[in-house]
């Protein structure tokens, strides 16, 4: 999954409009986007979408951002359940515990809804609170519904008393750039996919595109959108190019030619045995996003 589009969970004109936003994933909000008095009715229209949508063929995948464990408002929104997302995301996780948690959580609401166990995935944002920086380290293992791990600077900002998080230049300032490693890093030691933060200025395409960018170079897979118009953008940036997946059949065909080999040589540069299963990853990506090679 490249893009993966918020869409406001009690408005039917954006989540119609979501319907060919080309997104590879929706995450129907219900947290900061819905104000207190709009979160029943929100749950509802969510619970409407799903079970339509759902059997679209084609269609994305349709995750729901339920409100955060210490607002005690998570398991009435877990009466989405009812519309079968194919996961839910988790707002201000405080490391594996609070995935633990939710997989609880999810493990009943499964049973009710007559859903198989352990079938909805888990999203998890990962830096939203001071606290979950010191606790990146504590997801792998948690459980395996959790499929990817992201970040987010707007909540840590605040929670910091923060006048900014980017600089003149749009550039996130220190401790955003150490909560978006923390997360990077988090996904790696838990073997899921690294999603990139939102890029809230969402007319300023070339912005958007440089982020991108830069979230690919440093190994996130895919990032939030928070507006139709930056989809195409990120799907683009996130498609493997045809060099990219030239340099990973290389890679794959130099081991193949050597199956004892633990390290190879391929046009004066080494490649060990990690960047066999990064190849084996960007071949399975680009297969998923339709790549051309
Ligand atoms: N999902 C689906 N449709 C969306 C959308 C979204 N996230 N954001 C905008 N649209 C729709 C609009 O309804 C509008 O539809 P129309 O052409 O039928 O009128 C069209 O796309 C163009 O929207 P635009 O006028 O450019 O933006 P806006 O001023 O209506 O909305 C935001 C701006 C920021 C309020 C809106 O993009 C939004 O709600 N984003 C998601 C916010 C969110 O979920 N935040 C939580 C995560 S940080
Ligand atoms: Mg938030």
């Amino acid at each position: 999954m490249r893009s993966f589009l918020f869409v406001p969970g009690d408005s039917d004109k954006k989540l119609d409009k979501s319907r060919t936003s080309g997104a590879d994933a929706l995450l129907i909000d219900l947290e900061d986007s819905i104000s207190p008095e709009r979160k029943a009715a929100a749950r509802a229209t969510t619970i409407a979408f799903l079970e339509d949508f759902r059997q679209t063929p084609g269609r994305p995948h349709l995750f729901v951002r339920v409100n955060g464990l210490a607002t005690g408002l998570t398991d009435a929104d877990l009466a989405v359940m009812e519309g079968r997302p194919d996961g839910i995301v988790l707002p201000k996780a405080e490391g594996g515990a609070a995935l633990v948690h939710m997989d609880a959580k999810l493990g009943v609401a499964e049973a009710r809804h007559d859903i198989p166990d352990g079938q909805t995935h888990i999203l998890a944002l990962t830096t939203e609170t001071a606290k979950a920086l010191f606790l990146a380290g504590t997801y792998a293992g948690a459980t395996a519904r959790l499929i990817g791990l992201t970040w987010g600077a707007e909540d840590l900002s605040v929670e910091l008393g923060a006048e900014a998080n980017r600089d003149a230049d749009g550039r996130f300032l220190d401790p955003y750039r150490l909560a978006r490693s923390l997360c990077l890093a988090a996904a790696a030691a838990s073997e899921v996919q690294a999603i990139d933060t939102v890029y809230i200025d969402f007319r300023n395409q070339d912005g958007l595109r440089r982020e991108a960018e830069e979230a690919r170079r440093d190994g996130f897979t895919g990032k939030m959108a928070i507006h139709p118009g930056q989809v195409e953008i990120i799907n683009a940036v996130f498609t493997p190019t045809p060099d990219a997946i030239a340099r990973a059949k290389a890679v794959i065909a130099a081991f193949a030619a050597e199956p004892a080999a633990g390290v190879v040589g391929i046009d004066g540069v080494m490649y060990d045995r990690p960047h066999l299963t990064r190849a084996k990853q960007l071949m399975s990506r680009a297969q998923a996003a339709g790549a051309k090679a």
